[in-house]
Protein backbone atom coordinates (compact mmCIF):
# COMPACT_ATOMS: atom_id res chain seq x y z
CA UNK A 1 0.00 0.00 0.00
CA UNK A 2 1.66 3.03 -1.02
CA UNK A 3 1.97 5.94 1.80
CA UNK A 4 4.67 7.63 3.38
CA UNK A 5 5.71 7.46 7.15
CA UNK A 6 4.12 9.94 9.33
CA UNK A 7 7.83 10.87 10.52
CA UNK A 8 8.68 11.88 7.33
CA UNK A 9 5.84 14.28 7.11
CA UNK A 10 5.95 15.19 10.10
CA UNK A 11 10.42 16.11 9.68
CA UNK A 12 10.81 16.57 6.29
CA UNK A 13 10.28 19.98 4.68
CA UNK A 14 10.17 18.61 1.40
CA UNK A 15 6.48 17.38 2.28
CA UNK A 16 5.67 20.71 2.96
CA UNK A 17 2.61 21.84 0.42
CA UNK A 18 2.70 18.50 -0.92
CA UNK A 19 -0.22 15.88 -1.33
CA UNK A 20 0.46 12.58 0.63
CA UNK A 21 -0.32 9.61 1.58
CA UNK A 22 -0.85 8.65 5.23
CA UNK A 23 -2.23 5.08 7.01
CA UNK A 24 -2.55 5.12 10.71
CA UNK A 25 -4.56 4.67 13.46
CA UNK A 26 -6.74 7.54 14.72
CA UNK A 27 -5.25 8.34 18.64
CA UNK A 28 -7.58 11.55 19.47
CA UNK A 29 -10.50 13.37 17.40
CA UNK A 30 -13.15 16.21 17.88
CA UNK A 31 -16.06 17.62 15.34
CA UNK A 32 -17.33 20.40 15.19
CA UNK A 33 -20.51 21.05 12.75
CA UNK A 34 -18.17 22.55 10.04
CA UNK A 35 -15.05 20.83 10.46
CA UNK A 36 -13.07 17.78 11.94
CA UNK A 37 -9.61 17.23 13.34
CA UNK A 38 -8.35 13.99 14.37
CA UNK A 39 -4.29 12.78 15.51
CA UNK A 40 -3.07 9.70 13.46
CA UNK A 41 -0.14 7.80 14.53
CA UNK A 42 1.16 4.83 12.63
CA UNK A 43 4.22 4.13 15.12
CA UNK A 44 6.98 5.40 13.54
CA UNK A 45 6.78 8.47 15.47
CA UNK A 46 6.05 9.15 19.31
CA UNK A 47 4.17 12.17 17.69
CA UNK A 48 1.17 12.10 16.03
CA UNK A 49 0.21 14.06 12.95
CA UNK A 50 -3.24 16.07 12.73
CA UNK A 51 -5.58 15.35 9.94
CA UNK A 52 -8.33 18.51 9.01
CA UNK A 53 -10.94 17.63 7.71
CA UNK A 54 -14.07 20.76 5.92
CA UNK A 55 -17.19 18.67 6.50
CA UNK A 56 -18.69 20.76 3.29
CA UNK A 57 -16.53 19.58 1.01
CA UNK A 58 -15.84 15.75 2.69
CA UNK A 59 -17.58 13.21 3.36
CA UNK A 60 -16.75 10.20 5.49
CA UNK A 61 -18.51 7.57 7.49
CA UNK A 62 -19.55 8.66 11.06
CA UNK A 63 -17.45 5.74 12.40
CA UNK A 64 -14.31 7.04 11.00
CA UNK A 65 -13.27 8.88 13.58
CA UNK A 66 -13.93 6.68 16.40
CA UNK A 67 -10.48 5.83 18.26
CA UNK A 68 -8.26 3.07 17.24
CA UNK A 69 -9.64 2.72 13.98
CA UNK A 70 -7.80 2.47 10.99
CA UNK A 71 -7.59 4.77 8.23
CA UNK A 72 -5.75 5.65 5.08
CA UNK A 73 -5.86 9.33 4.10
CA UNK A 74 -5.07 11.68 1.12
CA UNK A 75 -4.30 15.04 1.80
CA UNK A 76 -1.89 18.02 1.17
CA UNK A 77 0.59 18.91 3.97
CA UNK A 78 0.06 22.49 5.52
CA UNK A 79 1.89 24.42 8.15
CA UNK A 80 0.33 24.39 11.54
CA UNK A 81 1.03 25.96 14.81
CA UNK A 82 4.53 25.92 16.66
CA UNK A 83 6.50 25.08 13.42
CA UNK A 84 4.70 21.89 12.88
CA UNK A 85 2.36 20.30 9.74
CA UNK A 86 -0.83 18.84 9.68
CA UNK A 87 -3.05 17.74 6.69
CA UNK A 88 -5.88 19.14 5.28
CA UNK A 89 -7.94 15.76 4.37
CA UNK A 90 -9.08 15.57 0.34
CA UNK A 91 -9.99 11.97 0.63
CA UNK A 92 -10.24 9.40 3.67
CA UNK A 93 -10.77 5.50 3.74
CA UNK A 94 -11.18 3.41 6.75
CA UNK A 95 -8.90 0.41 6.84
CA UNK A 96 -10.48 -1.01 9.67
CA UNK A 97 -12.94 -0.27 11.99
CA UNK A 98 -12.75 0.12 15.73
CA UNK A 99 -15.50 -0.74 17.75
CA UNK A 100 -16.67 1.63 21.00
CA UNK A 101 -15.94 -1.50 23.49
CA UNK A 102 -11.89 -0.73 22.42
CA UNK A 103 -10.78 -0.81 25.62
CA UNK A 104 -7.93 2.17 25.31
CA UNK A 105 -10.47 5.35 25.57
CA UNK A 106 -9.21 6.88 28.30
CA UNK A 107 -5.99 9.40 27.67
CA UNK A 108 -4.20 7.71 30.75
CA UNK A 109 -4.13 4.08 32.10
CA UNK A 110 -2.04 2.77 34.35
CA UNK A 111 0.67 0.16 33.89
CA UNK A 112 -0.69 -2.29 35.84
CA UNK A 113 -4.01 -1.95 33.49
CA UNK A 114 -2.38 -2.01 30.58
CA UNK A 115 -0.14 -5.44 31.43
CA UNK A 116 -3.41 -7.17 31.23
CA UNK A 117 -3.72 -6.29 27.67
CA UNK A 118 0.03 -6.78 26.07
CA UNK A 119 -1.73 -6.84 22.73
CA UNK A 120 -2.97 -3.77 22.77
CA UNK A 121 -0.85 -1.46 25.48
CA UNK A 122 1.58 -1.48 22.41
CA UNK A 123 -0.64 1.27 21.16
CA UNK A 124 0.06 3.80 24.06
CA UNK A 125 2.25 6.91 23.57
CA UNK A 126 4.43 5.04 26.51
CA UNK A 127 4.91 1.87 24.61
CA UNK A 128 5.64 3.46 21.48
CA UNK A 129 8.04 5.13 23.31
CA UNK A 130 9.68 2.12 25.49
CA UNK A 131 9.83 0.09 21.80
CA UNK A 132 11.58 2.64 19.80
CA UNK A 133 14.16 3.04 22.58
CA UNK A 134 14.82 -0.71 23.27
CA UNK A 135 14.70 -1.08 19.01
CA UNK A 136 17.64 2.04 18.91
CA UNK A 137 19.22 0.82 22.29
CA UNK A 138 19.60 -3.02 20.34
CA UNK A 139 21.20 -1.44 17.31
CA UNK A 140 23.38 0.86 19.13
CA UNK A 141 24.56 -2.20 21.47
CA UNK A 142 25.26 -4.40 17.78
CA UNK A 143 27.22 -0.85 16.43
CA UNK A 144 29.43 -0.90 19.64
CA UNK A 145 30.66 -4.40 19.34
CA UNK A 146 30.69 -4.54 15.29
CA UNK A 147 32.36 -1.23 14.80
CA UNK A 148 35.33 -2.98 17.28
CA UNK A 149 36.32 -6.27 15.71
CA UNK A 150 33.97 -8.41 17.51
CA UNK A 151 32.55 -11.13 16.10
CA UNK A 152 28.36 -11.66 16.34
CA UNK A 153 27.78 -15.61 16.97
CA UNK A 154 24.01 -16.80 17.89
CA UNK A 155 24.75 -19.86 20.49
CA UNK A 156 22.51 -22.49 21.00
CA UNK A 157 18.93 -22.02 23.70
CA UNK A 158 18.82 -25.34 24.08
CA UNK A 159 21.67 -27.32 25.98
CA UNK A 160 23.03 -29.66 28.31
CA UNK A 161 25.23 -27.86 30.51
CA UNK A 162 24.62 -25.15 32.94
CA UNK A 163 25.84 -22.42 33.08
CA UNK A 164 25.38 -20.61 36.40
CA UNK A 165 24.56 -23.84 38.26
CA UNK A 166 21.94 -22.86 40.25
CA UNK A 167 19.59 -24.89 39.20
CA UNK A 168 17.19 -22.36 37.52
CA UNK A 169 17.24 -24.42 34.13
CA UNK A 170 13.36 -25.26 32.05
CA UNK A 171 13.52 -28.53 31.45
CA UNK A 172 13.45 -29.24 27.45
CA UNK A 173 11.60 -32.71 26.99
CA UNK A 174 9.56 -34.35 24.75
CA UNK A 175 8.02 -37.11 26.73
CA UNK A 176 6.13 -35.18 29.80
CA UNK A 177 4.12 -36.85 32.74
CA UNK A 178 4.57 -40.33 32.41
CA UNK A 179 4.77 -43.61 34.81
CA UNK A 180 6.75 -45.80 32.61
CA UNK A 181 10.41 -44.71 34.03
CA UNK A 182 11.88 -46.37 37.14
CA UNK A 183 14.39 -43.15 37.36
CA UNK A 184 15.29 -40.06 35.91
CA UNK A 185 17.97 -41.46 34.40
CA UNK A 186 15.76 -43.94 32.48
CA UNK A 187 13.58 -41.35 31.69
CA UNK A 188 16.09 -39.19 29.91
CA UNK A 189 17.75 -42.09 28.28
CA UNK A 190 14.12 -42.39 26.05
CA UNK A 191 13.80 -38.40 25.70
CA UNK A 192 14.34 -36.30 22.69
CA UNK A 193 18.28 -35.83 23.04
CA UNK A 194 18.92 -39.04 25.34
CA UNK A 195 20.31 -36.95 27.90
CA UNK A 196 18.80 -34.37 29.92
CA UNK A 197 18.15 -30.81 28.42
CA UNK A 198 17.08 -27.46 29.20
CA UNK A 199 17.08 -23.84 28.31
CA UNK A 200 19.97 -21.62 28.60
CA UNK A 201 20.14 -19.92 31.42
CA UNK A 202 23.09 -17.84 29.83
CA UNK A 203 25.23 -17.99 26.55
CA UNK A 204 28.54 -17.84 28.13
CA UNK A 205 30.17 -21.35 28.18
CA UNK A 206 29.54 -21.32 24.15
CA UNK A 207 31.07 -17.51 24.44
CA UNK A 208 33.97 -18.65 25.46
CA UNK A 209 34.00 -21.46 22.88
CA UNK A 210 34.01 -18.96 20.30
CA UNK A 211 36.66 -16.63 22.07
CA UNK A 212 39.57 -19.02 22.10
CA UNK A 213 38.68 -18.54 18.04
CA UNK A 214 37.64 -15.36 17.21
CA UNK A 215 39.77 -13.26 20.16
CA UNK A 216 36.32 -10.96 20.66
CA UNK A 217 32.89 -11.93 20.75
CA UNK A 218 29.12 -10.78 21.66
CA UNK A 219 25.83 -12.54 21.81
CA UNK A 220 22.64 -10.89 21.64
CA UNK A 221 19.79 -13.15 22.50
CA UNK A 222 17.24 -14.47 24.85
CA UNK A 223 17.93 -16.39 28.25
CA UNK A 224 15.89 -18.58 30.43
CA UNK A 225 15.63 -18.30 34.39
CA UNK A 226 13.26 -21.04 36.12
CA UNK A 227 13.47 -18.53 39.08
CA UNK A 228 10.49 -18.15 41.89
CA UNK A 229 11.71 -14.17 42.28
CA UNK A 230 8.34 -12.75 41.77
CA UNK A 231 9.96 -8.77 41.63
CA UNK A 232 10.12 -5.69 39.43
CA UNK A 233 13.44 -6.70 38.23
CA UNK A 234 12.96 -10.71 37.18
CA UNK A 235 11.38 -12.26 33.91
CA UNK A 236 11.64 -15.88 33.49
CA UNK A 237 12.98 -14.99 30.12
CA UNK A 238 15.11 -11.96 29.66
CA UNK A 239 17.41 -10.67 26.14
CA UNK A 240 21.18 -11.24 27.19
CA UNK A 241 24.01 -8.93 25.68
CA UNK A 242 27.12 -11.38 26.90
CA UNK A 243 30.30 -10.39 25.28
CA UNK A 244 33.31 -12.72 25.38
CA UNK A 245 37.06 -11.47 25.24
CA UNK A 246 40.52 -12.98 25.33
CA UNK A 247 43.36 -11.74 25.77
CA UNK A 248 41.51 -9.66 29.09
CA UNK A 249 41.29 -9.04 32.87
CA UNK A 250 38.80 -8.34 35.07
CA UNK A 251 40.08 -4.48 34.81
CA UNK A 252 40.16 -4.44 30.64
CA UNK A 253 36.38 -6.15 30.72
CA UNK A 254 35.36 -3.35 33.35
CA UNK A 255 36.42 -0.59 30.56
CA UNK A 256 34.86 -2.40 28.40
CA UNK A 257 31.58 -2.59 30.00
CA UNK A 258 31.74 0.93 30.92
CA UNK A 259 32.39 2.19 27.51
CA UNK A 260 29.91 0.07 25.87
CA UNK A 261 27.31 1.75 28.55
CA UNK A 262 28.62 5.30 27.88
CA UNK A 263 28.37 4.79 24.16
CA UNK A 264 25.09 3.14 23.82
CA UNK A 265 23.63 5.89 25.94
CA UNK A 266 24.84 8.35 23.73
CA UNK A 267 23.48 7.00 20.85
CA UNK A 268 20.18 6.45 22.45
CA UNK A 269 19.87 10.32 23.17
CA UNK A 270 21.22 11.53 20.11
CA UNK A 271 18.48 9.49 18.27
CA UNK A 272 15.29 9.15 20.88
CA UNK A 273 15.24 12.79 22.44
CA UNK A 274 11.36 13.40 21.94
CA UNK A 275 11.15 9.61 23.58
CA UNK A 276 13.48 10.40 26.63
CA UNK A 277 11.79 13.98 27.31
CA UNK A 278 8.58 11.96 27.66
CA UNK A 279 10.17 9.61 30.02
CA UNK A 280 12.19 12.74 31.97
CA UNK A 281 8.23 14.01 31.94
CA UNK A 282 6.04 10.78 32.80
CA UNK A 283 8.30 8.50 34.60
CA UNK A 284 11.50 10.07 36.19
CA UNK A 285 11.69 13.85 36.54
CA UNK A 286 15.67 14.48 35.90
CA UNK A 287 15.85 11.77 33.66
CA UNK A 288 18.22 13.41 30.73
CA UNK A 289 20.57 14.74 33.05
CA UNK A 290 20.92 11.53 34.88
CA UNK A 291 21.69 9.90 31.31
CA UNK A 292 23.91 12.83 30.75
CA UNK A 293 25.95 12.24 34.01
CA UNK A 294 26.79 8.89 33.11
CA UNK A 295 28.32 9.98 29.69
CA UNK A 296 30.37 12.70 31.59
CA UNK A 297 31.72 10.89 34.74
CA UNK A 298 33.82 7.81 35.51
CA UNK A 299 31.75 4.89 36.97
CA UNK A 300 32.89 3.83 40.90
CA UNK A 301 34.88 0.33 41.17
CA UNK A 302 34.86 -0.98 44.74
CA UNK A 303 35.89 -3.77 46.45
CA UNK A 304 33.33 -6.01 47.86
CA UNK A 305 35.09 -6.37 51.34
CA UNK A 306 34.83 -1.96 51.19
CA UNK A 307 31.24 -2.45 50.69
CA UNK A 308 31.01 -4.68 53.04
CA UNK A 309 32.68 -2.47 55.56
CA UNK A 310 30.35 0.64 54.12
CA UNK A 311 27.10 -1.11 54.85
CA UNK A 312 28.38 -1.87 58.53
CA UNK A 313 29.37 1.37 58.82
CA UNK A 314 26.34 3.18 57.37
CA UNK A 315 23.89 2.74 60.53
CA UNK A 316 20.87 1.16 58.82
CA UNK A 317 18.74 -1.17 60.04
CA UNK A 318 18.85 -3.88 56.88
CA UNK A 319 16.45 -6.26 56.91
CA UNK A 320 18.97 -8.78 55.90
CA UNK A 321 22.17 -9.06 57.78
CA UNK A 322 25.14 -7.92 56.68
CA UNK A 323 28.36 -10.44 57.13
CA UNK A 324 31.67 -11.09 54.82
CA UNK A 325 30.76 -13.64 52.70
CA UNK A 326 26.71 -13.60 52.36
CA UNK A 327 25.50 -12.19 48.97
CA UNK A 328 24.23 -8.07 48.58
CA UNK A 329 20.67 -7.73 48.80
CA UNK A 330 18.58 -5.08 47.12
CA UNK A 331 18.34 -3.15 49.89
CA UNK A 332 22.33 -2.80 50.21
CA UNK A 333 23.15 -2.34 47.04
CA UNK A 334 20.89 0.54 46.75
CA UNK A 335 22.11 1.72 49.57
CA UNK A 336 25.81 1.46 48.13
CA UNK A 337 24.48 3.33 44.66
CA UNK A 338 21.67 5.57 45.70
CA UNK A 339 22.58 7.13 48.98
CA UNK A 340 26.41 6.37 49.13
CA UNK A 341 27.93 7.50 45.45
CA UNK A 342 24.71 8.37 43.46
CA UNK A 343 26.35 6.72 40.54
CA UNK A 344 27.04 3.09 38.78
CA UNK A 345 29.65 1.22 40.61
CA UNK A 346 31.30 -2.19 39.78
CA UNK A 347 31.65 -4.54 43.45
CA UNK A 348 34.61 -6.34 42.52
CA UNK A 349 36.39 -9.23 44.06
CA UNK A 350 33.50 -11.57 46.11
CA UNK A 351 33.88 -14.05 47.82
CA UNK A 352 34.21 -17.36 45.86
CA UNK A 353 31.78 -19.54 47.84
CA UNK A 354 28.73 -17.17 46.65
CA UNK A 355 30.28 -16.83 42.83
CA UNK A 356 29.95 -19.48 40.07
CA UNK A 357 32.67 -22.56 39.25
CA UNK A 358 34.23 -20.63 36.31
CA UNK A 359 35.51 -17.19 37.74
CA UNK A 360 39.29 -16.77 38.61
CA UNK A 361 40.56 -17.74 41.71
CA UNK A 362 42.32 -14.58 43.31
CA UNK A 363 45.67 -15.46 44.66
CA UNK A 364 43.92 -14.36 48.19
CA UNK A 365 42.39 -17.85 48.06
CA UNK A 366 38.89 -16.74 49.61
CA UNK A 367 37.68 -14.00 46.32
CA UNK A 368 36.96 -14.34 42.67
CA UNK A 369 37.68 -11.68 39.96
CA UNK A 370 34.32 -10.79 39.52
CA UNK A 371 32.31 -7.89 39.32
CA UNK A 372 28.47 -7.05 39.15
CA UNK A 373 27.65 -3.51 37.85
CA UNK A 374 24.93 -1.73 40.43
CA UNK A 375 23.07 0.81 39.40
CA UNK A 376 20.71 3.30 41.08
CA UNK A 377 17.23 2.91 40.84
CA UNK A 378 17.25 -0.62 39.38
CA UNK A 379 20.53 -2.78 41.20
CA UNK A 380 22.56 -4.88 39.37
CA UNK A 381 22.56 -4.88 35.31
CA UNK A 382 25.39 -6.47 34.79
CA UNK A 383 27.37 -9.75 35.87
CA UNK A 384 30.84 -10.01 35.18
CA UNK A 385 33.97 -12.28 35.45
CA UNK A 386 37.72 -12.90 34.58
CA UNK A 387 37.29 -16.94 33.86
CA UNK A 388 39.38 -19.26 35.29
CA UNK A 389 41.79 -20.54 32.72
CA UNK A 390 43.72 -23.33 34.87
CA UNK A 391 42.64 -26.29 34.28
CA UNK A 392 43.19 -28.15 37.49
CA UNK A 393 41.72 -24.66 39.21
CA UNK A 394 38.75 -24.98 37.40
CA UNK A 395 38.40 -28.76 38.07
CA UNK A 396 38.57 -28.40 41.64
CA UNK A 397 36.04 -25.56 41.60
CA UNK A 398 33.74 -27.43 40.04
CA UNK A 399 34.57 -30.81 42.40
CA UNK A 400 34.14 -28.42 45.33
CA UNK A 401 30.71 -27.80 43.88
CA UNK A 402 29.49 -31.55 43.15
CA UNK A 403 29.55 -30.74 39.42
CA UNK A 404 29.59 -33.67 36.79
CA UNK A 405 32.72 -32.87 34.94
CA UNK A 406 31.28 -35.06 32.01
CA UNK A 407 28.83 -32.26 31.33
CA UNK A 408 31.20 -30.11 30.74
CA UNK A 409 34.55 -31.77 28.22
CA UNK A 410 34.15 -29.12 25.72
CA UNK A 411 34.74 -26.42 28.08
CA UNK A 412 37.41 -28.10 30.09
CA UNK A 413 38.87 -28.63 26.48
CA UNK A 414 39.46 -24.84 26.64
CA UNK A 415 41.82 -24.68 29.26
CA UNK A 416 43.85 -27.76 27.79
CA UNK A 417 44.72 -26.32 24.36
CA UNK A 418 45.80 -22.94 24.43
CA UNK A 419 43.95 -21.35 27.24
CA UNK A 420 44.21 -17.78 27.82
CA UNK A 421 43.40 -15.12 29.78
CA UNK A 422 40.11 -14.35 28.83
CA UNK A 423 37.05 -12.41 30.79
CA UNK A 424 33.63 -11.91 29.68
CA UNK A 425 30.26 -10.01 31.14
CA UNK A 426 26.21 -10.56 30.82
CA UNK A 427 24.32 -7.38 30.51
CA UNK A 428 20.51 -7.74 31.02
CA UNK A 429 19.10 -5.98 28.36
CA UNK A 430 15.39 -5.24 30.02
CA UNK A 431 17.85 -4.20 33.14
CA UNK A 432 19.43 -1.26 31.60
CA UNK A 433 15.95 -0.16 29.21
CA UNK A 434 15.09 -0.14 32.91
CA UNK A 435 17.84 2.53 34.01
CA UNK A 436 17.75 4.38 30.83
CA UNK A 437 13.91 4.81 30.65
CA UNK A 438 13.14 5.12 34.24
CA UNK A 439 10.49 2.64 33.88
CA UNK A 440 10.23 0.79 37.33
CA UNK A 441 8.90 -2.42 36.11
CA UNK A 442 10.50 -5.19 34.05
CA UNK A 443 7.12 -6.03 33.04
CA UNK A 444 6.38 -2.83 31.04
CA UNK A 445 9.99 -3.11 28.88
CA UNK A 446 9.38 -6.38 27.54
CA UNK A 447 6.78 -7.30 24.47
CA UNK A 448 5.49 -10.21 26.41
CA UNK A 449 6.86 -10.94 29.94
CA UNK A 450 7.08 -14.18 31.61
CA UNK A 451 6.89 -14.43 35.17
CA UNK A 452 6.25 -16.82 38.11
CA UNK A 453 2.19 -18.10 37.02
CA UNK A 454 1.48 -15.79 34.63
CA UNK A 455 1.84 -16.64 30.57
CA UNK A 456 0.00 -15.22 27.61
O1 LIG B 1 24.72 -12.24 36.79
P1 LIG B 1 24.23 -13.25 35.80
O2 LIG B 1 23.54 -14.45 36.30
O3 LIG B 1 25.53 -13.62 34.95
C1 LIG B 1 25.59 -14.59 34.02
O4 LIG B 1 24.65 -15.24 33.58
C2 LIG B 1 26.95 -14.69 33.37
N1 LIG B 1 27.09 -16.08 32.85
C3 LIG B 1 27.07 -13.67 32.31
C4 LIG B 1 28.39 -13.63 31.61
O5 LIG B 1 29.41 -13.44 32.27
N2 LIG B 1 28.39 -13.84 30.30
O6 LIG B 1 23.28 -12.53 34.76
C5 LIG B 1 23.75 -11.43 34.01
C6 LIG B 1 22.71 -10.33 33.97
C7 LIG B 1 22.31 -9.79 35.33
O7 LIG B 1 23.22 -8.81 35.78
C8 LIG B 1 20.96 -9.17 35.00
O8 LIG B 1 21.11 -7.89 34.41
C9 LIG B 1 20.41 -10.12 33.96
O9 LIG B 1 21.49 -10.83 33.43
N3 LIG B 1 19.46 -11.07 34.57
C10 LIG B 1 18.12 -10.93 34.51
N4 LIG B 1 17.35 -10.00 33.94
C11 LIG B 1 16.01 -10.15 34.07
N5 LIG B 1 15.40 -11.18 34.70
C12 LIG B 1 16.15 -12.15 35.28
N6 LIG B 1 15.54 -13.17 35.88
C13 LIG B 1 17.58 -12.05 35.20
N7 LIG B 1 18.59 -12.81 35.64
C14 LIG B 1 19.72 -12.19 35.25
Amino acid sequence: MQHTDIKCVLEEAQYLGKEVTICGWVRTSRESKTMAFAELNDGTSLTHIQIVIDRAQIEYPATALRLGTALKVVGDVVEARQGSVEINVKNIEILGECPLEYPLQKKRHTLEFLRTMPHLRVRTNTFNAVFRVRSVMAGAIHNYFQSRNYTYVNPPLITGSDCEGAGEMFKVTTIGYSTEYKNEDEYYADDFFGKKAGLSVSAQLEGEVAAMAFGKIYTFGPSFRAENSNTPRHVAEFWHVEPEVAFADLFDIIGIAEDMIKTVIKEVMDKCPAELAFFDKHFENGLIEKLQGIIENDFEILEYTKAIELLKESGKDFVYPVEWGSDLQTEHERYITEEVFKKPVFVINYPKDIKSFYMKQNPDGKTVAATDLLVPGVGEIIGCSEREADLQKLLEAMRVRGMNEEDYTDYLDLRRFGSVPHSGFGLGFERILMYVTGISNIRDVILYPRTVGSIR
